[in-house]
Parts: structure tokens; C-alpha cells; sequence
């Protein structure tokens, strides 16, 4: 009898237990997908911060998507305004409720930073607030657990040892393994002479083959991590990660897809092409005075590393590029505790994003010209160039965990495209379709075809 209560108290008590869990489970649900987004919303509204409203669970993303979808399937806005384009809400958005506006990914608020003073705070990160926010777990796969997600003291070990990897003197053994590699390209380029190429294929098998060449064949690089993160980076960009489908629906989402895209695509090329004509007048002055850079520091001979470093029309070239068409479009850090930013107080746990891409294309720093393609803006750097907002030109972002190998890029774009213009005179293609797309980075959504001919 005794026994029989005994375990009845211990039902009733486990399941009360139970019944206890579960409540609290409830409360730290709805805590954070209500209770949470209302406190932040009413927090910034008090201080004049506005933005779309906070919708339960998934937050802005629908409205996101249907804006995007709307957004690419018009034609009209080609040249180069492709900020409207590719961030169709941070561009709606910043026009509806003023440049410092914030957003809903699901239930994670995110505060636009678009002042050059807040940008510096954040990026700089000088009292430690703005943390890199915790990846998630597909990501953390792609990039792998090394320099670009971690934190702390693992994330500072790191960057010493890669800070150390690209730094001047080290550059000295890479440059002739890019060399070499753009040799490889250039020969398989020999049979195509007059015919299209598509380049933007080519130049990601390039840019693996110099990775994996300067990674693995060199001394520098001695941290396991490092590696790790060459290896991820050289799998995304040779294993095509961008055609990546799910596999079983993928089919379906494939041919769906194409259809949409090949519509679209005869639309662009319509409406288009006698721009295109118009632009690549202006480019190919460019590529003149470009080639005529490279012959005088170079004449026949391979890029030399003390050559490379006095490219200055080349350099003003590929900065403008830059802004125009950055592959990273923003930046992104976590607000670990409540903190001032200016006059304005961030609660916990939001995500501050910096949109590189808004500012890239923003006439009030750069000019009404701001759309066109004027590598002349950089003739005096880029203080000149951004009346001041050197933060507002953030390829390779800023700040103590800004991009490690921009000066491993800039040495690859320039050997490149040096090699190539010594040999050849380059025309887009009339089969190309002017549709920068963002997966992952921004890129040309149907490739880049070119014709080459012997200069
Ligand atoms: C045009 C080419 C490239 C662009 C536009 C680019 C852009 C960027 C940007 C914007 C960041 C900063 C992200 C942030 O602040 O949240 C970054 C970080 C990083 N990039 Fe690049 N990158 C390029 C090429 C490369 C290459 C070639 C390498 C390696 C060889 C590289 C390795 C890294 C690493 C390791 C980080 C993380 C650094 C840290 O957090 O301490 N990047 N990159
Ligand atoms: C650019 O700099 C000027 C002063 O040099 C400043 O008044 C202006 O607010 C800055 N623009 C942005 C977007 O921060
Ligand atoms: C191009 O931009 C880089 C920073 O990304 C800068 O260091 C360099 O001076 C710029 N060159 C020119 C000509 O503006």
C-alpha cells in the first residue's frame, strides 16, 4: 500500500516536473520571438530609430524575398545601379525610414550603421562590444572553424600567423607561382583567339590553382588552421558551390529556374545592348590607357613584384570596380552586451550590419556621377575619392578583422590582368547578359563572355 503511494507521489511529481519544463520552454520561445522583439522595437523607437515592423517568427524575411524576386525580374535598372538590385530593402528601406533604420531577420534585430564616425566604433571595435556573430552551423562547414569566424584568443593566434603569411617580404616567392598559374590559363586561352571565352569559370579555376600553389607550396604558411581555410575557400570556388542544388527537388527548382532565367535573359539582351555599345566605348579607353601602363613598366616581360606596386591607373581601375560591384555587400557584428554608439543606446543581442554596397553606391559621398564607371575619382586615393568617408569604401572592410589577403587579391588581380593585356584586346561579348546576382558574393548570375584578340 505504502509502495503504491509512494509511486503515485513520484508520477505526480515527475509529471509535474514534466509540466514545469515544458512551461519554462514556452516562456523561453515566446520570450524570444515576441516578448524580446517588442522590447527592442519600442527601445529604438523611443530614441527616433525607425524601421519595418516586427512580424511574428519570421520577422522582414518574406517581405525580403518578395522584393528581390520583383526586383530581378525587372530589366530596366541595368548600368550600374546595382545596389536596387541586389538589396532591394536595405535600399527601400533606407529611403522609407532614414539611413540609420533597422530590420527583422526572423526574430534577430538588425541596426543599419551608416555614419562614417558609428562605422569606425563598430569596425574598429576598440572596447571589444562588436563581436563577429556566432556562424551558422552550414556556414561554419564552408568556412571551417578557423580565422574568419572564430573569436577571442584562438581568432588572435591565427591572424598573427596569418598576418605573417601575407605580409610584403612573403610575397616575394608567391608572385612567380601566380605567374606561373596565369600561364596555364593564358594557354589554354591560345586556341580561342577571336572566339568567346567565358572568363568569370575561368578565373575562379585560377584563383583556386594560385591558392592551393601559394598555400600548400610554401614555407609561410605554417598554421593547420590556415590551411583549412585555403582548402574551404579553393573547394567553394572550384566545386561550383553556387549551382549547388538539393538533391531529389533540385530538378524541379532547375528547369523552373531556367526557364525564368532564359526569359529573362532575352528581355536584357533586348533592351540593353546599344548600352552595353555606349559603356564599352568608355571601357575600352580604359583598357588602353591600362595596357599602355603595363607596357611602359613592363614592356613583354612577366610582373615583377616592385612593377606591380606602381600600377596606379590599374589600381584606380580595380578600385572603382570595387565599389561598384563589391563581393562582400556588407558586414556584419553581434552587440554582445547593451552598448552607446554616438548618442544612440543598442540593446543586447542585436546585429549591427554595415552595408558596404549602400555606401559604395551613395551620391552624397561619391557624387551624381556615383553610378557611372570613373576610375578617375581614385586619381588622389580614396580619402579624395570619398570627400573625406574613408569608411564608406569597405571592399576588404576595416578594423582589426578586415580581410587578411587583400594584398594577396590585389597582387593576383594584378598579374593577372596584366599578363592578359599585354597579349590581348578585350570586347564583351554580345551574348553577355549584365545580371550581377548575390550568392554568397556578388557575381555575374550567366557568366562572363568576352572575346580576345591578339593586340
Ligand atoms: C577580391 C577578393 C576578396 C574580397 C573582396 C575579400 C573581402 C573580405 C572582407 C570584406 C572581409 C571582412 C569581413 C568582415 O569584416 O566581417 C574579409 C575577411 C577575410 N578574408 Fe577576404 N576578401 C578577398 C580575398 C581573400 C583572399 C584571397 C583570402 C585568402 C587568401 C582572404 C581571406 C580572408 C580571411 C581569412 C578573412 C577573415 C579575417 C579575420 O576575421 O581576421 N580573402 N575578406
Ligand atoms: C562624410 O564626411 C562629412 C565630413 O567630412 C560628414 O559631414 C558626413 O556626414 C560624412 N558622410 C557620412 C555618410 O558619414
Ligand atoms: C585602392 O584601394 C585600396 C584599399 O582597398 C587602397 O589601399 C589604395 O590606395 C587604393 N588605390 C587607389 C589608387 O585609390
Amino acid at each position: 500500500m505504502a509502495v503504491v503511494a509512494a509511486m503515485g507521489t513520484t508520477i505526480i511529481f515527475l509529471s509535474s516536473c514534466g509540466c514545469l519544463y515544458l512551461l519554462l520552454l514556452f516562456i523561453n520561445f515566446f520570450n524570444k520571438v515576441w516578448w524580446t522583439p517588442i522590447r527592442i522595437q519600442s527601445a529604438l523607437h523611443s530614441q527616433g530609430v525607425k524601421g519595418p515592423s516586427y512580424r511574428f517568427l519570421h520577422g522582414n524575411l518574406k517581405e525580403i524575398i518578395n522584393l528581390r524576386k520583383e526586383a530581378m525580374s525587372s530589366p530596366t535598372e541595368l548600368c550600374h545601379q546595382s545596389f536596387s538590385r541586389i538589396q532591394p530593402h536595405v535600399y527601400l528601406w533606407s529611403k522609407l525610414h532614414g539611413k540609420n533604420f533597422f530590420w527583422w531577420k526572423g526574430s534577430q534585430a538588425q541596426l543599419v550603421v551608416y555614419e562614417t564616425e558609428q562605422i569606425k566604433v563598430v569596425l574598429n571595435n576598440k572596447d571589444g562590444n562588436y563581436l563577429k556573430p556566432e556562424v551558422q552551423p552550414y556556414l561554419k562547414k564552408l568556412f571551417g572553424d578557423g580565422l574568419v569566424t572564430t573569436r577571442g584568443e584562438k581568432w588572435f593566434k591565427l591572424r598573427k600567423v596569418a598576418n605573417h603569411a601575407f605580409h610584403g617580404e612573403s610575397f616575394k616567392d608567391m608572385i612567380p607561382e601566380m605567374v606561373s598559374s596565369v600561364e596555364m590559363m593564358l594557354g589554354r586561352w591560345k586556341d580561342h583567339r577571336g572566339k568567346e571565352i567565358e572568363v568569370f569559370q575561368d578565373f575562379k579555376v585560377l584563383t583556386s590553382e594560385i591558392i592551393s600553389r601559394t598555400a600548400f607550396g610554401s614555407s609561410y604558411l605554417e598554421g593547420q588552421q590556415i590551411f583549412e581555410i585555403l582548402t574551404r575557400m579553393v573547394l567553394i570556388f572550384s566545386k561550383n558551390l553556387f549551382k549547388m542544388r538539393i538533391p531529389g527537388i533540385g530538378k524541379l527548382v532547375k528547369t523552373q529556374d531556367d526557364i525564368q532565367s532564359e526569359k529573362l535573359g532575352q528581355l536584357i539582351r533586348n533592351s540593353v545592348i546599344k548600352m552595353i555599345k555606349k559603356r564599352e566605348a568608355a571601357m575600352a579607353d580604359w583598357q588602353e590607357k591600362v595596357r599602355n601602363e603595363i607596357l611602359e613598366l613592363f614592356g613583354q616581360q612577366n610582373p615583377s613584384l616592385e612593377g606591380i606596386s606602381r600600377l596606379k591607373t590599374m589600381s584606380m581601375v580595380i578600385n572603382e570596380s570595387l565599389r561598384l560591384y563589391p563581393p562582400v555587400v556588407g558586414l556584419l557584428r553581434e552587440v554582445k552586451k547593451g552598448t552607446k554608439l554616438g548618442n544612440l543606446i543598442i540593446p543586447e543581442k542585436m546585429e549591427v550590419h554595415v552595408p558596404s554596397l549602400a555606401l559604395h553606391h551613395d551620391p552624397q559621398i561619391w557624387g551624381d556621377d556615383v553610378h557611372l564607371f570613373k576610375p578617375d575619382r581614385f586619381a588622389e586615393g580614396v580619402a579624395k575619392a570619398t570627400k573625406n568617408n574613408i569608411s564608406a569604401f569597405l571592399p576588404f572592410g576595416m578594423g582589426p578583422r578586415n580581410c587578411v589577403g587583400m594584398n594577396f587579391a590585389y597582387n593576383e588581380i594584378k598579374i593577372t590582368l596584366s599578363m592578359i593585356l599585354q597579349r590581348y584586346r578585350i570586347t564583351l561579348s554580345p551574348n553577355y547578359v549584365h545580371s550581377p546576382v548575390l550568392v554568397l558574393a556578388i557575381c555575374p548570375q550567366h557568366g562572363l563572355q568576352v572575346t580576345i584578340k591578339a593586340v
